[in-house]
């Protein structure tokens, strides 16, 4: 909630924001919603999926389609797990590709999270991939030889059906334990085909705060945390 309050604070008239998903955005986007009805803010935004659409709908956040040109002046995310560089695992919630998208085409990708998501190395959280159903056998023999022990997710509500991606994708769970080197890894991954998008985010997040026995905390790529309150405006 303070990480939510934090990233709040710093949205500005007339920006245009990419809404992240999960239980760490739902906050930001509980409160980007009480801006807009009692501030009257004028921002418009577009949600990173099927859920965070719902939810911003109900708060009252103007919403914008998808379309060409669309950019987005800051997109506030969560993440399962962030290193030092704010190379991030993404995608437990299963809205790794259009979370990607999002912060693809934003300008400044805020990550909110609690410091339990801040770990030395990446990889202890399995890495989730987006799967093309008719592709999966082979995904999960090309994972396998990377050392991924893959596991198809099941879906919470049904547990002997799988989970679905607001794609109507798969979704598979890659057990690294520890990834040494993300980038080759992520190179390893994308040619594999049926493979959408995978959930390592590398050099997307510009800040991220940090929340630490009840502190907020601005990171950046490779600095020292500084507190979230010497920040008035984006860092
Ligand atoms: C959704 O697919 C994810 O990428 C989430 O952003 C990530 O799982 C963090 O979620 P929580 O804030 O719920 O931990």
């Amino acid at each position: 909630m303070l990480a939510a309050r934090t990233a709040v604070g710093w949205v500005r008239e007339g920006m245009v924001v990419g809404l992240g998903t999960g239980s760490t955005a739902a906050p930001f986007i509980r409160l980007l919603g009480q801006r807009v009805r009692d501030e009257g803010l004028r921002i418009q935004a577009t949600a990173t999926s099927r859920a965070s659409d719902e939810l911003a709908r109900e708060v009252g956040i103007p919403l914008l389609e998808p379309r060409r040109g669309l950019r987005f002046d800051l997109t506030v995310d969560g993440a399962d797990e962030l290193d030092a560089q704010l190379r991030l695992i993404k995608g437990g919630g299963g809205a790794l590709l259009r979370e990607k998208v999002i912060a693809t085409a934003s300008d400044y990708l805020l990550i909110v999270a609690d410091s339990t998501k801040a770990v030395r190395q990446l990889g202890h959280f399995p890495l989730p991939l987006e799967v093309v159903p008719f592709a999966l056998p082979w995904v999960l023999d090309a994972v396998a030889d990377l050392g991924g022990a893959p596991v198809l997710r099941m879906s919470k509500d049904n547990p002997t059906e799988p989970a679905r991606s607001d794609q109507s994708n798969l979704l598979v769970d890659c057990h690294f334990q520890a990834i040494a080197d993300p980038a080759a890894l992520a190179a390893e991954l994308l040619p594999i085909p049926g493979m959408v998008e995978h959930g390592l985010f590398l050099g997307l997040a510009s800040s991220a705060v940090v929340v630490l026995g009840g502190q907020a905390q601005v990171w950046r790529p490779g600095q020292n945390p500084a507190p979230a309150a010497r920040f008035t405006a984006l860092p």
